[in-house]
């Protein structure tokens, strides 16, 4: 059986199938081994408990999904009290999705969870409104990304994983400043902002706007992946439309060391264990490793 293992800095994976952040849950369990996976990755999970969004959050649009579910969460203490433990019971890597609205209350919830332990990463969701600049997201832009991803390290005795926006009008030099201040990885990319109207002209969401993901955000995402790969030396998790054993081999093509996978999830919650199987039928009828698909361009 080919090795699928591969590195994300001083992280090893058993492979390079991961589940994008808010489309998996430990339900899954129920239907499929978790431990398969190359890290559980649990929803963000923010400083304070919200609800979220209003409903209706979803709609299908476009082959693809909007939604605007506004990350409702118990909140980091109750999430660590609670949930972790639920999650460090699973023999497999665990990386724990964080996002605030500051940067001080994003490094408050990575110490909390570098204190809990058992947890192999941290990923911060820098998609979320930013409180000190009249709520645009962090992502945006690179001096708001570059301040959470100072204030976290400086806190953080764990790996960092930046996820970075397909929003952002110059997202290389985002992902620039995350590399900057010691982002260990980055994921890219989150949804893209989109808005969808029902026959009466009314938006379909209660939220009005919302992030589309799946099918059609793929080559979005994939020519992000394509730049930032050329810009920045540290490992890129592809994400954005993965449903196919094609789509990871596109993302390994453009730079990436790994996938992250949601929509897919979301209409056939198997989608992750067919495709680790694909890879490694794909690569045993190769003789190759996982390793040999990372082709990071001299930078
Ligand atoms: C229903 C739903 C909920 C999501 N929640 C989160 C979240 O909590 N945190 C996050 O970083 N991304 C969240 N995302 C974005 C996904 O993690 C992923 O970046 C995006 O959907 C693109 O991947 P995909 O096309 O495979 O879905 C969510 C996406 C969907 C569809």
């Amino acid at each position: 059986m080919a090795d699928l293992s591969v590195r994300i800095g001083d992280v090893r994976l058993a492979n390079p199938v991961l589940p994008a952040s808010g489309t998996f849950g430990l339900g899954h369990a129920r239907i499929f081994d978790i431990t398969r996976l190359g890290a559980l990755v649990p929803k963000t999970v923010m400083p304070d408990a919200q609800p979220g969004h209003p409903a209706p959050r979803l709609t299908e649009e476009a082959g693809g999904l909007i939604n605007a579910i506004g990350i409702p969460s118990a909140g980091i203490r109750a999430f660590i009290a609670d949930t972790l433990p639920l999650y460090r019971a699973f023999d497999a890597p665990l990386v724990i999705s964080v996002s605030a609205d500051t940067a001080e209350t994003f490094a408050e919830c990575v110490a909390l969870l570098c204190a809990a332990g058992g947890l192999t990463a941290i990923e911060l969701n820098l998609s979320c409104p930013n409180l000190e600049a009249g709520g645009r997201a962090f992502a945006l832009d690179p001096e708001p990304t570059a301040r959470v991803v100072r204030a976290c390290r400086a806190v953080s005795t764990l790996p960092l994983w930046c996820k970075l926006s397909p929003n952002a009008g110059a997202p290389g030099t985002v992902a620039e400043a995350a590399a900057g201040e010691g982002a260990d990885a980055l994921i890219l990319a989150n949804t893209m902002l989109a808005i969808a109207f029902d026959k009466a002209g009314a938006p379909r969401l209660a939220n009005r706007t919302g992030g589309l993901s799946g099918v059609p955000v793929k080559p979005i995402n994939l020519r992000l992946t394509d730049e930032i790969a050329r810009r920045v030396a540290i490992p890129i998790i592809g994400c954005g439309g993965v449903a196919t054993l094609q789509d990871m081999l596109d993302y390994f093509a453009a730079g990436a060391t790994a996938v992250a996978v949601g929509t897919a999830t979301l209409s056939r919650p198997t989608t992750m264990v067919h495709l680790i199987d694909a890879l490694g039928a794909h690569l045993d009828a190769r003789g190759m490793a996982a390793q040999d698909l990372v082709r990071r361009r001299a930078i």
